[in-house]
C-alpha cells in the first residue's frame, strides 16, 4: 500500500465502522486485532514511515497518530457501552431472589417415647447403673418360668400373652420387661444396678389407656443388705425427677409372683393418686433360679408402663396420640436431640 493522506482516511474509516458494528466484546475484540494490530493498514502505514523524507515523515506521522487516536478513542468508548451491556446482563440472568422461602431440610427428631427413655436412662446411669436389654421375642421359660410363673400358675393369664408359632417353639412376645432382670442376673454376679428399657406387648384392645405394643422400663438392684427402704427411696427419687419435686408416692399391697413382698407403686399428681407401676423385693425363688445366694444377697426391683407416665406427665388423655404417630404430636415435644 503507498502512503497517502486517502488511504489512512480509509483505513481510519474502516476501522470505526468494524468498532462501531461490533455486538460483543468478542466482536470487538477482532475488530481491535485487526484495525489497530500489528498487522493492521494504520500499523503498516506507521512502519513506513522510516522511508520517508523527514518532512513527508512529520506530516504523515501526524496523520497516522491522529487516525490511531481517533481509533482507539472509539475502541475505548464501545468497550465501555459493551462491558455494561453485559453487566446489566449478568445481573437479570444471575439474579437471586433473597425473598424466595428457602428450602428446609426437615432434620427428624426423636419419639417423645424415646425422649422420655433417654431421660430415665440418664437418671440411673447418674446413680451408678447400668443400662440392660433383651429381645422382644424372648424365651416362655426367661418371661414366665423363671420369674416363679409355672404353666399352671393363675397369674400366667394376668398377662395376656402372644405366642408364637409353632408353639413348641416356646417364643413369646415378652408381656413385660422383667425377662431382662433373669438374663442380666444369669449373666452377672451381684452387686447388679441396671435399668431396662424396652418394648412390650400383651393381647389389649387399643384404646384411650391401652395399647397391645407398649413400653416399660424395669429397675433391679441386687447387693447386699437392699431393703424396701432403699426402694422406697429410689422411686422417691425417680417420680421427682420425672414429675416434679412435689411428688409424693405410695407402696400398695399387691401380688407379683417374682417379687415378695410386693407393692403397687402410686404417685400424687395434680390432687389424686394414680397408678405408676410393680414393684417389690426380688423373690427369693427367682434368685435362686438366677443362681444367687438369697442368704448373701437381696434385691428389689420395679416395673413401670411409659406411655402411661407420659400422659400424666403431659397431660395426654389418649393413648392413641402417643401410637399413631402423627408428626404434630411428636414435634411439639421438640427434637430430643442434645
Ligand atoms: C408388670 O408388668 C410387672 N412386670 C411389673 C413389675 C416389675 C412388678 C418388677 C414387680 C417387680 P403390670 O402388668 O402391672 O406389671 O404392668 C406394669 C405397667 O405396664 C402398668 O402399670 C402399666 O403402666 C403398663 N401397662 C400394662 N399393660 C399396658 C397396656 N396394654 N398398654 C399400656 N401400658 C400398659
Ligand atoms: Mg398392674
Amino acid at each position: 500500500m503507498s502512503l497517502s493522506a486517502q488511504s489512512i482516511e480509509d483505513a481510519k474509516a474502516l476501522a470505526l465502522a468494524a468498532i462501531a458494528s461490533a455486538d460483543s466484546l468478542e466482536a470487538l475484540k477482532e475488530a481491535k486485532l485487526a484495525h489497530v494490530g500489528d498487522k493492521s493498514p494504520i500499523a503498516r502505514a506507521n512502519q513506513q514511515l522510516g522511508t520517508l523524507t523527514p518532512d513527508e515523515r512529520a506530516n504523515f506521522g501526524k496523520i497516522i497518530g491522529q487516525a490511531k487516536n481517533i481509533v482507539t478513542a472509539a475502541l475505548e468508548a464501545r468497550t465501555q457501552i459493551l462491558e455494561s451491556e453485559r453487566d446489566s446482563r449478568v445481573l437479570v440472568e444471575e439474579r437471586v431472589d433473597v425473598s424466595i422461602p428457602a428450602r428446609r431440610t426437615p432434620k427428624g427428631g426423636l419419639h417423645p417415647l424415646t425422649i422420655l427413655t433417654n431421660e430415665i436412662c440418664d437418671l440411673f446411669l447418674g446413680m451408678g447403673y447400668r443400662v440392660a436389654e433383651g429381645p422382644e421375642l424372648e424365651a416362655e421359660w426367661l418371661n414366665f418360668d423363671a420369674l416363679n410363673l409355672p404353666e399352671d400358675h393363675p397369674a400366667r393369664t394376668m398377662q395376656d400373652t402372644f405366642f408364637v408359632e409353632p408353639l413348641d417353639s416356646h417364643l413369646v412376645l415378652r408381656t413385660h420387661t422383667s425377662p431382662v432382670q433373669v438374663r442380666t442376673m444369669l449373666e452377672q454376679e451381684p452387686p447388679i444396678y441396671v435399668i431396662c428399657p424396652g418394648r412390650t406387648y400383651r393381647a389389649d384392645e387399643l384404646d384411650a389407656t391401652h395399647t397391645p405394643v407398649f413400653s416399660q422400663v424395669e429397675g433391679l438392684v441386687i447387693d447386699k443388705g437392699i431393703t424396701m427402704a432403699d426402694l422406697k427411696g429410689t422411686l422417691d427419687h425417680f417420680a421427682r425427677s420425672i414429675f416434679g419435686p412435689e411428688v409424693k408416692t405410695r407402696l400398695r399391697s399387691s401380688f407379683f409372683p417374682f417379687t415378695e413382698p410386693s407393692a403397687e407403686v402410686d404417685f400424687y399428681f395434680n390432687g389424686r393418686w394414680i397408678e405408676w407401676g410393680g414393684c417389690g423385693m426380688v423373690n427369693p425363688k427367682v434368685l435362686v433360679a438366677c443362681g444367687i445366694d438369697p442368704d448373701v444377697y437381696s434385691g428389689f426391683a420395679f416395673g413401670m408402663g411409659l406411655e402411661r407416665t407420659l400422659m400424666v406427665r403431659h397431660g395426654i388423655t389418649d393413648m392413641h396420640d402417643i401410637v399413631e404417630g402423627d408428626q404434630r404430636f411428636s414435634q411439639s415435644f421438640g427434637s430430643g436431640v442434645k
